[in-house]
């Protein structure tokens, strides 16, 4: 089934978890009221909204505005400290999914009195072309399950990094100036350099045994020596890693590359 997925959708089932994909695709079957994974594939291969809503679910792009809330607090004091020095500052948000996360940064960056979001420019990236749009457009919808006003009830002054019309929220040109945005495939593109921080949030957990460290390593490598990473929060710095990495905040998931 999973191989002939793949001939179907722009997607490696190879590079995720079986038990994860299998529940994915079987919550589509009972959504598209299809009762056999026959039945299932040829509906599949005539229908180009069903492809599209398999790869979403696939590829879980869920993201929000300053998902874990704790973190992002937490990581103020790092940005204020990495920003007090007379340098840019680089930032890569790797899987960025449709670009809230280092929209949340850029935000925050310019938010909190104490950091200097000139000295900060962001680098968004993900597997798929069509979060990367959402990203560079930059309009997210209050909907029945998301509710934008809530999720950036972190920053002191929210009205004055998105603009609002209805129930879309726009993220403004001082934000988005500060972030560009790229497609980068974690397996298949490897390491990047000479960042400061960088995110690799929620993509680990349903990412196959196999893939986990070279997904890890890659972000990982791509840090200069004392470089900051954060991990989701359910998530953990892989055991053939730990000596490489001091934890500055362990509940948070924060740490810093020590060699
Ligand atoms: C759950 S989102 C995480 C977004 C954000 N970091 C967060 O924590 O909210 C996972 C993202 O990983 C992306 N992704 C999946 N496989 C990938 C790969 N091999 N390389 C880069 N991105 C990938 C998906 O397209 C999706 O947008």
């Amino acid at each position: 089934m999973l191989n002939e997925i793949d001939d179907s959708v722009d997607f490696e089932p190879e590079y995720y978890n079986e038990a994860y994909l299998n529940r994915r695709i079987s919550a589509r079957m009972r959504r598209s009221d299809t009762e056999t994974h026959a039945e299932y594939l040829s509906f599949l291969q005539s229908n180009p909204d069903e492809r599209e809503a398999l790869m979403d679910s696939l590829t879980i792009n869920v993201t929000n505005f300053f998902r874990n809330p704790k973190m992002w607090n937490a990581l103020r004091p790092v940005l204020q400290e990495l920003s007090a020095e007379n340098r840019r500052i680089k930032v890569w948000s790797a899987p960025c999914a449709d670009g809230r996360e280092p929209y949340s940064l850029a935000m925050l960056a310019l938010d909190d009195p104490e950091i200097n979001a000139r000295r900060i420019e962001i680098l968004g990236t993900d597997i798929s072309d069509e979060a990367l749009e959402h990203a560079r457009e930059g309009t997210y919808e209050t909907t029945r399950t998301t509710n934008i006003e809530e999720e950036l009830s972190l920053l002191d002054n929210p009205t004055k990094y998105v603009t609002q019309d209805d129930n879309k929220f726009t993220v403004t040109d001082s934000v988005k100036s500060m972030v560009s945005f790229e497609r980068h495939d974690l397996i298949a593109d490897g390491k990047k350099s000479g960042f400061h921080l960088a995110f690799c949030r929620n993509l680990l957990i349903y990412i196959d045994t196999e893939f986990k460290l070279p997904v890890f390593e890659a972000v990982a490598d791509s840090l200069v020596d004392g470089g900051y990473l954060v991990v989701g929060m359910t998530e953990t710095v892989p055991p053939e890693c730990r000596d490489s990495f001091d934890a500055v905040n362990k509940r948070c998931r924060i740490y810093r590359r020590v060699s």
